[in-house]
């Protein structure tokens, strides 16, 4: 049996788990700053870290006790390296040094990206399921990133196309924002779209050259429009005012027409992601689609995912699309069974790519 402690701080999450085999969650603990950064519509970078330093140490402990583990037990300690908030990478790279150093146990860098497809080898991921064989097309939506990967065997993969502005989150983060709804903008916007007529709008899907490639700011620019029509007061796209005062400027909408807008919106953006990975799909004729990511915990996008593919789908549970230490924990595994170790010298990379 092998044990690996898992270690995120990329963004505003702070997590820990303890995985064994590389399948099995026997912790995950997860402290969310969600409440400290609401306030400002966003999050504030300086205090994320500064939130992490404070969290991690009783995170960690939690993961440890709650898997039943001791130290001696452990094979070695992964933590995400990037992509990420450099302020924030850096109070876990640190701790999974000192910890790694001072337990003897073998440190492993690790992509947050990454991460996140290999929730899906968890047991819990779409219980029933297997994992296909490679090759596997990984769409992967978080508040950072949207991009589609090729996964050619495990550390193996090959950038299809990406977000050309917006990623996904980030889309549902600004039009929340629009439409005064809180932060983070996805679950909102989902709450707000279940009672609303996802016709009554038609929100436009960008053209973009890149066969691969997606765009939402055009759709965020088209909402934006919209909620102007109704609130002329609301002159600047409020993701453009300044951390606190953006959050203040609710515009004044009526509750059925931010339904409406909501379900508009979520519809042209599910659309776009179902239409360019269906193309990856028969493109590369993939034996799966692993989607990962903060957006992956979106309703409409898992039922549209999961009647439009022609090859099996795997999801991670919705709590473990967001952000965790679960997936850290996995990858760290693969790179233990391939000796594939990082050196004392592992540094922080706030845009580190997959695939490329
Ligand atoms: O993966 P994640 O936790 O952090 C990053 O690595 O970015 O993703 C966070 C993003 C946020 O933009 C949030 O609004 C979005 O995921 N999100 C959702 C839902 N839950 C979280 N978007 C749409 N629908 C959801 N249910
Ligand atoms: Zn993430």
């Amino acid at each position: 049996m092998t044990l690996i402690l898992g270690i995120e701080t990329s963004c505003d999450e702070t997590a820990a788990a303890v995985i064994e085999d590389g399948h099995k969650i026997r912790s995950n603990v997860v402290a969310s700053q969600i409440e400290l950064h609401r306030q400002y519509g966003g999050v504030f970078p300086e205090m994320a870290s500064r939130q992490h330093v404070i969290a991690l140490t009783p995170v960690i402990e939690q993961a440890m006790k709650e898997a039943g583990a001791r130290w001696e037990d452990l094979a070695a300690i992964a933590v995400t390296h990037g992509p990420g908030l450099a302020g924030s990478l850096l109070v876990g790279v640190n701790m999974a040094k000192g910890l790694a150093y001072g337990r003897g146990l073998p440190l492993i860098g690790v992509n947050h990206i990454e991460a996140h497809v290999a929730t899906n080898w968890l047991d819990v991921a779409t219980p029933g399921a297997s994992i296909p064989p490679f090759p596997l097309l990984a769409l992967i939506v978080s508040g950072g990133h949207t991009e589609l990967v090729l996964m050619h065997d495990y550390g193996r993969y090959e950038r299809l196309g990406s977000t050309i502005d917006d990623a996904a989150g980030e889309a549902f983060d600004k039009v929340a924002r629009l439409l005064g709804l809180d932060y983070p903008g996805g679950p909102a916007i989902q709450r707000a779209a279940e009672g609303g007529d996802a016709n009554r709008f038609e929100f436009p899907r960008a053209r973009v050259e890149g066969r691969y490639d997606l765009s939402f700011s055009g759709l965020k620019t088209a909402v934006l429009r919209q909620v102007q029509k109704y609130d002329p007061s609301l002159e600047r796209p409020a993701d453009r005012l300044p951390g606190a005062e953006a959050a203040q400027a609710k515009p004044k909408l009526p509750p059925q027409l931010v339904a409406d807008m909501a379900a508009g919106f979520q519809k042209a953006l599910v659309g776009a992601l179902i239409e360019k990975t269906c193309l990856a799909v028969q493109d590369f004729a993939v034996n799966g689609v692993l989607l990962a990511g903060g957006v992956g915990a979106n309703r409409a996008l898992r039922e549209a995912l999961a009647a439009s593919l022609k090859v099996p789908l795997r999801m991670p549970p919705v709590r473990l699309a967001t952000d965790n230490a679960t997936g850290v924990g996995v990858v760290g595994y693969w790179r233990w069974q391939r000796g594939q170790f990082s050196g004392w010298d592992l540094d922080v990379l706030p845009r580190l790519k997959l695939g490329e």
